[in-house]
């Protein structure tokens, strides 16, 4: 061999290892190239078989379940009736069971602007056990409806369990093709985390809250049968002084339940709930969150509370993202961060799921907490008790995709790319977890984007037990 060669062979080796050490410092920061579809931004027509209403006089539609207590023994199931209140009872029975058992809930139903919702009925099963499969009936006569769930295992370390991840949804040709990409995934995702933004009613005129109802039938194949654990999003503000609608989140609060008392806290709109290994904690993006302000008074109760033993993964649900480099929205989420990025950091929350910008986007674990107003430490920096924040605001809304970024990439940034779509989060034990990232435009088991999440706790705290 030459002495040419062998030169040219120590190069090659050196600006290899230049190149991998230099993607190391810079923290990855991709910005995809995909060149995805067309997207139409149009909501699927008021006759779509989607939103069909189903036979039968006051027949219930809109149904849906989320969890009705803090351990996931209690299912809360929702459900309208179009033109009588009729009954509040939820019949139901464990499978391979004869003994039919009977919950009491209650209706509601509320003006807004001109429109006049249905009768809308909320009623809680409580001490379900666990892990266990049990139908269920709404309905009265010979107008009855059947669905079933699965309640979730009793909560513990290493009990794994996979939540899907939707936000932003609407009611587009786009969110038909999240949800049934979500539905078809081979990973099976058993509980939605839903992160805010829902219906996008209040983009018609008056809030046409008709386009509330369609939402509820077109989710209605996923919600029935499994929870999805909701979050409130800007879009369900329906503040609207100027025709009467002062009072912000009718609608929403009307149709939606959520089992916030059992976590003390004193409004629907931000909650903690166990679920197999995982503690979740939902939080509103608008509603006051100040210093002294009822949310930030639980929220700061609340982490001490969190048994990292029993539910290692710690993962918060927001509507608007403490850390997104898109140009829509940007640093919005900025005075959420400031409030309480130190508390996360300092409980070692795992994971932070945000909406509102139409994209999807991993941060790295990074953190943004060191500034004190003269000491100029105002940059986000690699922080090992940092949560990493994905923004999965991509459901598929008629807004259309937020494809505009902020350039270059900021080294925070880890991997970015507007397209419809969904997550898994796949937890496998108290140590591990994996997060996928789906496109509608890909196959059903194609990811886009994936990583293997270490838990915060228990890497940090205590020897790793070996993932099987
Ligand atoms: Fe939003």
């Amino acid at each position: 061999m030459g002495m040419k060669r062998v030169c040219t062979g120590f190069l090659c080796l050196l600006t290899v290892l230049i190149l991998s050490s230099s993607v190391q410092l810079c923290d990855g920061g991709i910005t995809s190239n995909y060149v995805r579809k067309y997207n139409s931004n149009v909501d699927m027509p008021l006759n779509s078989d989607v939103f069909r209403v189903p036979p039968g006089y006051n027949a219930p539609h809109q149904v849906y379940i989320t969890q009705g207590d803090l351990e996931g023994k209690g299912v809360i199931v929702s459900w309208t009736t179009p033109d009588e209140p009729g009954s509040n009872s939820v019949l139901y029975w464990a499978e391979n069971s004869n003994v039919k058992s009977s919950a009491e809930g209650f209706v509601v139903s509320y003006k807004y602007y001109n429109y006049t919702s249905g009768y809308i009925h909320h009623c809680t099963i409580k001490d379900l056990e666990f892990d266990a499969k049990y139908y269920y009936e709404v309905g009265l006569g010979n107008t009855t409806r059947q669905f079933w769930f699965v309640t979730p295992p009793k909560p513990g370390p290493d009990v794994p369990y996979t939540f899907g991840l939707i936000g932003d949804l609407g009611q587009t040709y786009d969110s038909n093709s999240t949800l049934t990409h979500y539905e078809l995934n081979p990973l099976k995702g058993q509980t939605i985390l839903f992160v805010g933004d829902l219906s996008y009613a209040d983009n018609y005129p008056f809030h046409n809250n008709i386009r509330w109802d369609t939402w509820g039938r077109f989710i209605e194949r996923s919600a029935a049968y499994q929870p999805w654990i909701w979050t409130a999003g800007n879009h369900e503000l329906d503040f609207v002084p100027e025709i009467g609608e002062s009072k912000p989140f009718v609608p929403y609060k009307h149709r939606f339940s959520t089992p916030y008392r059992a976590s003390d806290s004193t409004s629907p709109l931000w909650y903690s709930i166990k679920r197999a290994s995982a503690y979740i904690i939902v939080m509103s993006s608008y509603s006051a969150f100040g210093t002294y302000t009822p949310q930030w008074k639980w929220l700061k109760n609340e982490l001490p509370k969190v048994n990292r033993s029993e539910t290692p993964w710690l993962i918060v649900l927001m509507h608007c993202p403490m850390y997104s480099s898109y140009v829509h929205h940007y640093m919005e989420g900025e005075t959420m961060r400031v409030m309480y990025e130190p508390w996360f950091v300092n409980y070692k929350v795992d994971v932070v799921f945000a909406g509102h910008v139409h994209a999807y986007e991993r941060s790295e674990r990074v953190s943004n907490v060191a500034y004190n107003i003269i000491n100029r430490k105002c940059s986000p920096v690699r922080d090992e008790s940092a949560p990493v924040y994905i923004t999965i605001g991509d459901g598929g809304n008629q807004e259309g995709l937020a494809t505009e970024m902020t350039q270059p990439q900021p080294r925070y940034s880890a991997y970015r790319e507007a397209s419809f779509g969904h997550g898994i989060l796949d937890i496998k034990n108290r140590t591990h977890a994996y997060f996928g990232w789906h496109r509608n435009d890909d196959g059903y088991a194609v990811e886009a984007d994936s990583l293997w999440l270490l838990n915060r706790y228990w890497k940090l705290e205590e020897p790793s037990v070996a993932l099987s």
